[in-house]
């Protein structure tokens, strides 16, 4: 396992899910965490909550580790609070080393009933958020001449999936930001790389079992496919993969695509 100690990354979605999984899996490697997640409840889509007794049991279980936990009320969509969460950071921890780009949503709908709420939400979500964040962010590590920047996309980031064509423009986007970003920030020793999940066991699919009136594993097993015999991955399984990605074994991979995806892309 690599050693993050003296190391510093910035999660956003970081209160539940893969975010929590990986801001825990860093932490325990020596990391120290500026942990963002929603400071109020957003009106669509309906499972996403305010996220603050989620962020306080986090950072009760990062300092159980002996490590520090900042932790960043905001919207990825609101510059105002990723500037401010950006600055309170480096105010804190005086770098930031590792960007995790995982806030997201996802929610069905047809095209031809599809609404520009949901089509605005998802592409300003995870597509213009991570943009903002990085934004704020990147400016720290040109100045440091390093960095990690990982991006979390989908298995819908290298496929098509059924009425979810907003989710699926919204994560190609991430991927096509990933090869962008690599190429412009590679003068300044900052590597950039996305991740591609099949489904993951999160609370995310206990929302969008909500709103499908189905059971949460109902909604995996549709929506899966997988290779191997499972409907999903384990969060855990995403923080391995970040924290190789994120570590200095990783030092000349840039711009690529990694899947996690129990073969679906092979079927
Ligand atoms: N769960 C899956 O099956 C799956 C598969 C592949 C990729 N992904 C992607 O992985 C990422 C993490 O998803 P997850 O499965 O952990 O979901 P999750 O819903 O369990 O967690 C997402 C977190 O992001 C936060 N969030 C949502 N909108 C936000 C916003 N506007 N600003 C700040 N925080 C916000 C939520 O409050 C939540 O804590 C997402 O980008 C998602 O699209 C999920």
């Amino acid at each position: 396992m690599s050693d993050f100690t003296g190391k510093v990354a910035f999660i956003t979605g970081a209160a539940r899910g893969q975010g929590r999984a990986c801001a825990l899996a860093l932490a325990k490697e020596g990391a120290d965490i500026a942990a963002l997640d929603l400071g109020v409840k957003i009106e669509y889509p309906a499972y996403a909550h305010e996220a603050g007794g989620d962020l306080l049991s986090l950072r009760a279980e990062i300092e159980k580790l002996g490590r520090r936990c900042l932790l960043c009320l905001g919207d990825v969509r609101d510059d105002a609070a990723i500037t401010a969460a950006v600055a309170q950071t480096i105010a804190a921890f005086g770098k930031i080393d590792i960007l995790f780009n995982n806030a997201g949503i996802c929610a069905y709908a047809e095209i031809d009933v599809m609404t520009d709420t949901e089509w605005d939400a998802r592409i300003d979500i995870n597509l213009k958020g991570p943009m903002i964040v990085a934004r704020r962010v990147v400016p720290h590590m040109k100045a440091q001449k390093s960095g990690v920047i990982i991006n979390n996309s989908s298995v819908m980031g290298l496929r098509g999936g059924n009425r979810l064509s907003h989710y699926v423009a919204s994560k190609w986007g991430l991927t096509g930001l990933t090869k962008a970003w690599a190429i412009e920030l590679v003068p300044y020793n900052i590597r950039v790389v996305s991740i591609h999940p099949t489904g993951v066991n999160t609370p995310m699919n206990d929302g969008l079992a909500a709103m499908e009136g189905l059971t949460t594993i109902e909604i995996a097993e549709r929506s899966a496919g997988n290779l191997q015999p499972v409907p999903w991955v384990e969060p855990e399984d995403v923080a391995e993969m970040v924290l190789y990605l994120a570590s200095d074994k990783a030092r000349y991979i840039t711009g690529s695509q990694f899947l996690l995806d129990a073969g679906l892309l092979s079927v």
